[in-house]
């Protein structure tokens, strides 16, 4: 969606336009192509996405990501006059925080199913904790006779 807003708002410029609206070395470099950058300038890069392998360092990381996500929307929308972009920009926005939303819905489930409530401590998927045992039944008590004694003596 934001590559077809930006498509939209550079597919006629002219080139006093590209240089009046400050678009001139972004032109130089990549004409109207669409090439994923941050606002600085620097490129996409896989390096920013993170991956522990620890569902809830991954899942925090998520959350994260979804608050950037809709923060960044946020500023976008404060700086932006043109309704036929802040609608798609509005309709972005809503989606990071559902996104969000399901993410911790996720991070409540993993912490309720794991084995141990110490996912501080070590990753809950890898270094898994032995299952707690049972306790040992108490003696019988005089109401709930042990199986032996309720069995008929032999001989
Ligand atoms: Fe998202």
């Amino acid at each position: 969606m934001i590559a077809a807003i930006v498509y939209q708002l550079t597919r006629n410029l002219t080139p006093e336009q590209i240089k009046e609206g400050g678009f001139d070395a972004y032109f130089v470099d990549h004409t109207t192509g669409i090439y994923p950058q941050s606002a600085a300038g620097i490129p996409f890069s896989a390096s920013a996405l993170q991956c522990k392998g620890d569902p809830i360092t991954d899942l925090f990381e998520d959350l994260a990501a979804e608050q950037k996500a809709r923060t960044t929307y946020d500023n976008l929308l404060r700086l932006i006059d043109n309704p036929d972009v802040r609608e798609p920009l509005k309709f972005l926005r809503a989606r990071e925080i559902v996104h969000f939303q399901r993410f911790g819905d996720a991070l409540r489930v993993v912490q309720d199913h794991l084995d141990s409530k110490n996912y501080y401590a070590f990753n809950p998927a890898v270094d898994l904790r032995p299952k707690p045992q049972p306790r040992k039944t108490a003696a019988p008590t005089a109401a709930q006779p042990s199986a032996a004694a309720a069995a008929p003596a032999e001989g």
